[in-house]
């Protein structure tokens, strides 16, 4: 157009060059619409391209070709898609009000109902503020001993396997542990999934995998509604539900009864020593809420406490199996601060370098990879104006592992975040954007390092988002500290006691998507026995002590 030619003349006079001038000049003016206004860039799709592998790989190449924020088409269906960490903080924080979780809570809605992940408006608000006090730091460190038992039988299992030299699948045996656990932390249930399978817990597997096809099938076959009836699959999700929905009112019921029977003083960090799980604590604050609602809110956090745990310890030993020099350090550090002992919470601040590879882990493979919403009014992205509707994916994949942002993205270091720092979170880290953005990204480590972080944490409200791996504003994980510890204590426990190494004939190990990212056909490992390096007694140190007493000597080769 004619202004752009003008603009370019202009420009030109002021001594830019004039040819760099055209091609940028150019683009621009692509992407502005007829109407004159801003208009998102397209990457046209077809389903054939996706088909086949995780959905978020392929959107790491056109976020690499066409930004922050592009819109992909699929017929009759486009999605925006986020990899901008400023247009997510506005989604996910600023301007959180103004967007639902959209195709989310319409797909999770047989299984959540209106439970906390797909709940929007009203409910959501009521809801959260019911179960949020539930979470109290008190209740998480009363957690420590259930992950530290759970943990126990794992290692159990794999010592006999180890003994048997049987290699063990470790992605189910991930989701078994952390079955165990949420559902005794949640509601008090034992689903004792390590030693049996039952009909329950077969049933929460059945529900899960319908979950994750629905989230991955490109036709909704399940709304038809003769298909309903007479598909065997569809039956058995509905039998499925129907027993968890039985069990969920049976424990409510025995739950309240205990409430009934108890000398109740509800406080702030309310616990029940013999039943410390969320339920109780909703009974006993005297939540006002309907049995439908509360089944819906413990089935929510059932899966959102059980997938996403065991994607990351898979990943996590995924990743050590690659990295023997870390496993080194996380043994180390493992032994010197548990020693035999099982996980206390003091230890939790003390297993520093552990929790720093669950951080790098969760950056490398974030659980779940893409957040989903829709928004429900007109609105500006970054400098795009958006309507009402649209459906919105923001690839957490993408933010953490930008070139842009990270040094080394693909590697996994988790030296990259200093052991004296604080443990990082959507908001305090978020800065290294800002460095970035500035061209400081290759100092931020040294910077860090030596003492800036305190200069830098002023200000992190106002920043973008890069890092998020428990997602961030008001929607933001309330298992978040729950999670850590659950992740830490196991990884801990586990190669305290074990060496973890791919089996010889594993079947490579890739990705696929339902909720969470899983191997397509597990990790297979070898387990072995560690065992420790004997103690050498240091020569110097024998002669010094034995001049200074039996006692120091002892105490050295201990
Ligand atoms: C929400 C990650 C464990 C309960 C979220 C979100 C993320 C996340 C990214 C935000 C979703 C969004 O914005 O759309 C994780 C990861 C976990 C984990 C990576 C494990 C490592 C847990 C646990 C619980 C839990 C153990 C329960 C005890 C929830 C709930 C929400 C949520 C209820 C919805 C919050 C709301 O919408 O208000 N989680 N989570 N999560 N998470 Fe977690």
């Amino acid at each position: 157009p004619g202004w752009v030619l003008a603009l370019r003349d202009g420009l030109s006079k002021l001594g830019l060059p004039g040819k760099s001038l055209e091609g940028l000049l150019s683009r621009w003016a692509a992407s502005i619409s007829e109407g004159g206004r801003l208009e998102i860039p397209q990457a046209k799709g077809s389903m054939n391209a996706i088909a086949g592998q995780a959905f978020f790989i392929p959107l790491y190449d056109l976020f690499l070709t066409y930004g922050g924020i592009f819109r992909l088409i699929f017929g009759p269906k486009s999605f925006l898609i986020v990899s901008d960490p400023q247009i997510a903080k506005h989604i996910l924080k600023d301007n959180a009000k103004a967007y639902s979780k959209g195709i989310l809570a319409e797909i999770l809605e047989f299984v959540m109902g209106k439970g906390l992940i797909p709940a929007d408006g009203e409910i959501w608000r009521v809801r959260r503020r019911a179960i949020v006090p539930a979470l109290h730091q008190k209740y998480v460190a009363a957690m420590i001993k259930l992950f530290g038992e759970a943990s126990y039988r794992l290692c159990e299992k794999l010592d006999a396997a180890a003994s048997d030299g049987e290699d063990m699948e470790m992605e189910s045996l991930f989701s078994r542990l952390t079955l165990d656990v949420i559902g005794k932390a949640v509601f008090n249930y034992e689903f004792d999934s390590l030693s049996h399978d039952n009909g329950i817990v077969e049933a929460v597997y059945i529900s899960l995998r319908e979950a994750e096809m629905r989230s991955t099938s490109p036709i909704p076959t399940w709304e038809i509604p003769i298909w309903k009836d007479i598909s065997p699959r569809q039956r058995k999700v509905s039998q499925a539900l129907k027993l968890i929905n039985n069990t969920l009112d049976d424990l409510i019921a025995i739950c309240k009864k205990m409430v009934e029977q108890e000398d109740l003083q509800f406080h702030e960090e309310y616990m029940n020593e013999q039943d410390p799980s969320i339920l109780h604590f909703l009974l006993a604050s005297g939540d006002d809420v309907s049995s439908k609602q509360l089944r819906d809110d413990l089935m929510t956090m059932l899966i959102a406490g059980h997938e996403t745990s065991a994607a990351v310890l898979t990943w996590t030993f995924y990743l050590l199996s690659k990295s023997p020099e870390v496993v080194a350090k996380l043994q180390d550090e493992v032994d010197s601060v548990l020693g035999d002992e099982f996980p206390r919470i003091d230890d939790m601040k003390k297993l520093k370098y552990t929790t720093r590879v669950i951080n790098e882990s969760l950056r490398l493979y974030p659980q779940p990879p893409v957040l989903i919403r829709r928004s429900l009014e007109d609105d500006m992205l970054g400098k795009y104006p958006i309507k009402r509707g649209e459906d919105i994916f923001i690839s957490v994949w993408n933010l953490h592992r930008s070139p842009k942002y990270w040094v080394d993205a693909e590697k996994f270091n988790p030296e990259r975040w200093p052991l004296d720092g604080p443990n990082p979170n959507e908001s305090n880290q978020n800065f290294r954007t800002l460095l970035v953005d500035t061209g400081l990204a290759y100092q931020l480590d040294n910077y860090v390092l030596k003492g800036g972080w305190s200069k830098l944490s002023g200000s992190i409200n106002s920043l973008p988002l890069s890092y998020l791996p428990f997602g961030g504003g008001p929607r933001k994980c309330v298992g978040d500290m729950f999670a850590t510890f659950e992740t830490v204590v196991a990884t801990a426990m586990l190669v305290r006691r074990f060496n973890f190494h791919l089996a010889p004939r594993a079947p490579p190990v890739e990705m696929t998507t339902g909720a969470t990212i899983h191997t397509t056909q597990g990790l297979k490992m070898t387990v072995t026995r560690r065992t420790r390096p004997p103690i050498i007694p240091n020569l110097e140190a024998k002669v010094l002590t034995f001049d200074s007493g039996q006692q120091q000597l002892s105490s050295n080769l201990l």
